[in-house]
């Protein structure tokens, strides 16, 4: 079993990312610049979009954080949107989900300018991946097909099972790994699916994606394949500081053992999604 270092291989994304920036103010550029909206103090998100405004820093991108508190109104948000839509400063920016309940979240993706659709959540990137037109593809999607690639892991002809059918991994992913070039066959399994434990038994590439801690165990997985762990739900521990850990939807222990290969958490899928976000936004700046 190998364990798919995700901290590695955003850290030499991360260096390429950081050389182009270089590359592009050498020659009379300016630096990309991402913007990130957080409304209210969701400990998952603060963390979230801090790792991404550092990581902006590290790469040498200009950044801007815009916050606002969790009783903004939906009209307010929305002219922040079209602000940022207009601001000729900015590439591309994001608005972390999950939004407060009274917020049509589906509302505010759709108002973002597509062109600036860094996180690829509006209607029109998710289109054009589907028709295989270029686009800006959502990170954690674009972020597990780097990880298979750089780590040679085969997909053409292999069956990909993904089980979870968001619109942030499962649709988006389903569709990348059908793509060609990528030629994976693609089952997408979800919480009506019959029959979950047979099918993932016979994958060769086993994503979960559910934010179910622990869901995928030994039974659910073919000896060989290679595992993607997209889960990361906060559980109670006695063991940190913070009084919580990230768990995963796979049960570390008893699948690793029988993988070819398999990511941790954390380590594994969650930092390379911030490198795709930058890859994105790099693309924009090149782009207007
Ligand atoms: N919440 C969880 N993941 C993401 C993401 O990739 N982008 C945004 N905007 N919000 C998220």
């Amino acid at each position: 079993m190998e364990l798919i270092d995700g901290k590695k291989t955003s850290a030499e994304i991360k260096q390429e990312i950081a050389a182009e920036v270089k590359n592009i103010i050498a020659n009379g550029g300016r630096a990309p610049h991402l913007a990130a909206v957080l409304v209210g103090h969701d400990g998952g998100s603060e963390t979230y979009v801090a790792h991404k405004i550092k990581s902006c820093e590290e790469v040498g991108f200009k950044s801007t954080l815009i916050r606002y508190e969790a009783d903004v109104t939906e009209d307010e948000l929305l002219k922040a949107v079209d602000r940022l839509n207009n601001d000729n400063d900015v590439d591309g920016f994001i608005v972390q989900l999950p939004l407060p309940k009274h917020i049509d979240e589906q509302k505010v993706i759709e108002a973002i300018d597509p062109k600036k659709d860094v996180d690829g959540f509006h209607p029109t990137n998710l289109g054009r991946l589907v028709a295989g037109l270029d686009t800006f593809v959502s990170a954690t999607p674009s972020g597990i097909v780097d990880l298979l690639k750089r780590y040679n892991i085969p997909t053409a002809g292999k069956h990909c099972v993904i089980i979870g059918r968001s619109n942030i991994v499962g649709r988006p992913l389903s569709i990348l790994m059908s793509q060609k070039g990528i030629d994976a066959t693609v089952t997408v399994c979800h919480s009506r699916t019959e029959n979950l434990k047979e099918i993932a038994r016979t994958a060769d590439i086993l994503v979960a994606a559910i934010g179910k801690p622990g869901f995928v165990t030994a039974d659910m997985v073919k000896p060989g394949a290679a595992v993607i762990d997209v889960g990361t739900t906060r559980v109670k521990s006695d063991q940190t500081k913070s009084g919580w850990k990230l768990k995963g939807d796979v049960d570390f222990d008893t699948v690793s053992p029988l993988c070819s290969y398999i990511t941790p958490v954390p380590g594994g899928v969650g930092p390379m999604t911030i490198c795709s976000l930058l890859k994105n936004t790099l693309k924009a700046g090149k782009q207007r």
